[in-house]
């Protein structure tokens, strides 16, 4: 850190802002977009934060640099999305010998002593991926296909970060109840839209019988789709393959409009209004709950999306 930001943090404490450091994963997707967008938002000079913002680059090293920038920057509280759940140990030692509190947002970190976090806000990954498996379950009964044998892929998030390994976990729950239903193939797209395009190519020059796609975030389902229409094959309810998701940002809820996506299992950005809340409570000398969710839903072919479109901001 120069001595030129040091200053300006230093400064912004003494005239009682509180300072943040948001160690943020990256920027592979639309929802990340509307998540970094969220902090911005929420931590402004308005409301009385001074936010410095850090990139992860999806590089887990990246984040643990920007950790300790913040220690020396003295920040108020960190708060960290962290790429993959393991390996932090050592670094948020770092952060409690310092007494700055760390709050996790979005995705989880795994570690013996849960003393090195404050609290955790963020989506139940695991239940989105559970709701993507009942989902499936009924629209097969719906079509009258439950007893046949149902040939799935998966397209991955990051291996390691807990948006991947909920969904893939919540979802397999369900794919053991159903023995006709076949996992052709797990690879991860590490949550881009290239990566997703590029993985699905591969699966669909290996495998001549895929009915489903389960596609851990809507970028890689935008690749997917791509990739598909690319091979001549059809998506949809008419089509050859049917495709779910996770997310439902924007263009994915306009997906499922025109019958690309069958159905989307939200993941909700909007964090930083519940950090945000939390920081409050804390600085207020209250006590904040350990595990936060946010809340979430899911949205299929057989809804109309149109007022929604009008009045979701992301
Ligand atoms: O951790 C949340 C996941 O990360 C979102 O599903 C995905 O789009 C993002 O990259």
């Amino acid at each position: 850190e120069t001595a030129g930001q040091l200053d300006t943090e230093q400064t912004m404490q003494q005239d009682g802002y509180i300072v943040v450091g948001y160690v943020q994963v990256g920027s592979e997707s639309d929802w990340r977009t509307t998540n970094t967008q969220s902090f911005k938002d929420v931590f402004t000079q308005e409301n009385g934060y001074y936010l410095i913002f850090e990139d992860g680059q999806q590089k887990q090293e990246n984040q643990v640099k920007a950790i300790r920038n913040l220690i020396l920057q003295e920040v108020d509280y960190i708060v960290l999305d962290p790429i993959v759940e393991t390996g932090w140990e050592s670094v948020l030692e770092e952060a409690k010998e310092a007494g700055i509190p760390v709050i996790l947002s979005d995705r989880r970190a795994e570690m013996e002593d849960d003393s090195l976090y404050t609290c955790w806000v963020g989506s139940d990954f695991a239940e989105e991926g559970r709701n993507a498996g009942h989902w499936l379950e009924n629209y097969l009964e719906k079509q009258g296909r439950s007893g046949e044998t149902v040939h799935i892929v998966s397209l991955q998030g990051t291996l390691g970060s807990s948006a991947q390994i909920g969904r893939t976990d919540g979802f397999a729950e369900v794919l053991q109840q159903n023995e006709n239903w076949v996992m052709l193939e797990r690879q991860s797209g590490d949550f881009t839209q290239a990566k997703g395009q590029e993985v699905m190519k591969e699966f669909l020059e290996k495998y001549e019988d895929i009915d489903v796609v389960i596609s851990e975030n809507d970028n890689m389902t935008f690749g997917a789709i791509e990739a598909i229409r690319e091979a001549g094959r059809t998506i949809g309810s008419d089509g050859d393959i049917i495709i779910l998701s996770f997310d439902a940002v924007r263009d994915a809820l306009k997906a499922i409009q025109t019958g690309d996506i069958a159905a989307d299992f939200e993941c909700n950005p909007l964090t930083a209004p519940l950090v945000e809340e939390t920081i409050r409570r804390l600085e207020a000398g209250e006590s904040v709950e350990k595990i936060q969710y946010v809340e979430e839903t899911y949205f299929d072919c057989e809804m109309d999306l149109s007022e929604l479109l009008e009045s979701r901001p992301y």
